[in-house]
């Protein structure tokens, strides 16, 4: 091969790789996303919160001073919630970068929220990608789930997000669906209801997100930057005071809402969530018989081999008995975010 017909052929593949990106960017769910300043503002960390010059994304940084972190302008009733993340790279011990929907200033005892979770590691050992669900202040016990991805989440920015209807929940990962919680009579109010506000933080998670709190935070990589863009807000805002007739108003909305494509899961939908959830998950509060003793839960879909994946994995250790106290203490100030017990 001549050194210009190299050239050419890496031209090509290259122009192919940036078309099937752009087009995956496009298609994705096909909703249009927003400017910053059309659907949120800023919350905390001043001088590590910058956003960039066209609007269209924000940059949050975490440094030994402060995290930094984004709310919704307004509250929804049920919606569509979606951001395009880059994770912080190398060193991340300790680092939590959250995306989440959470009504704890407004209902701090019976407070729902729905969360994704990225916790750091060591340098050359993957980030854990978590999710989580509460309603109406069920934190006796997480619903934690862990994951690994099937890509550098460091690399590129991948979509990350969270649907909620009256029916279910769906978490997906880019185009795939990684967790549903339908809703059930046994759930009860422990389903998500009142309308919730949606967060981007990143904060000092070093009691807790690596290996039990036993790594923490290094400032010597400081600054740690995450980067959000393709911002999606859809679902019926609401004003929290006057949530009265929020449900007859927002009817409609939440009707459009339950039509959309990412509110159905076909049968090719279902199959990419099993083969997600059979490869990467590697932690499950429903196998996880250390903490909650042998039960069955009503929100678990009893699945054998996420089952067998559970212990394989070994992210059912039990954490060392001061580390669990540690942790149950851990300042939930920066955000109402997670339990007690993560890896
Ligand atoms: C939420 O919990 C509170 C207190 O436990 C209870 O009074 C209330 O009825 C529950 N909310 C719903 C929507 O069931
Ligand atoms: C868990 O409980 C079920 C019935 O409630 C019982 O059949 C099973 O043997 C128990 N498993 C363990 C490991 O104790």
């Amino acid at each position: 091969m001549t050194p210009a017909s190299a050239t050419t052929r890496f031209s090509a593949s290259l122009l192919s790789l940036l078309c099937v990106a752009a087009a995956v960017t496009a298609l994705l769910f096909d909703e249009p996303t927003i400017s910053f300043s059309e659907g949120f503002t800023h919350l905390f960390g001043n001088d590590n919160f910058i956003r960039s010059a066209d609007d269209r994304s924000v940059r949050l940084t975490l440094n030994r001073y402060s995290g930094s972190g984004f709310i919704s302008s307004d509250l929804y009733d049920h919606g569509f919630f979606s951001a395009s993340i880059k994770l912080p790279k190398d060193y991340t011990a300790g680092v939590v970068v959250a995306f989440y929907t959470s009504n704890g200033d407004i209902f701090p005892r019976v407070h729902d929220e729905l969360d994704f979770e990225f916790l750091g590691n060591v340098r050359e050992k993957d980030w854990r990608i978590q999710t989580n669900v509460f309603g109406n202040g069920s934190t006796k016990r997480g619903r934690e789930e862990r994951y690994l991805v099937p890509f550098d989440p460091t690399e590129e920015a991948h979509r990350y997000s969270i649907l909620w209807t009256p029916d279910h929940i769906i978490f997906y990962i880019d185009d795939v669906p990684i967790r549903e919680l339908v809703r059930t009579e046994e759930l009860g109010s422990e389903f998500p209801s009142k309308p919730m506000s949606v967060y981007a933080t990143i904060w000092d998670g070093s009691a807790w997100a690596t290996s039990y709190g036993r790594i923490k935070m290094d400032y010597q990589y400081e600054p740690y930057a995450a980067d959000f863009s393709d911002l999606v807000l859809r679902g019926c805002r609401v004003d929290p005071v006057q949530q009265v007739d929020a449900a007859d108003r927002c009817a409609e909305a939440v009707e459009d809402l339950m039509s959309a494509d990412y509110a159905r899961l076909t049968p090719m939908k279902r199959a990419a969530m099993r083969r997600f959830r059979e490869r990467y998950m590697i932690y499950s509060f429903c196998y996880d018989q250390h903490r909650y003793g042998n039960v069955t839960f009503p929100d678990c879909d009893y699945v054998s081999p996420e089952h067998t994946r559970f212990g394989e994995w070994g992210d059912n250790q039990f954490p060392p008995e001061e580390i669990r106290r540690r942790s149950l203490r851990r300042s939930r100030k920066t955000s109402a975010v997670a339990d007690s017990s993560s890896q």
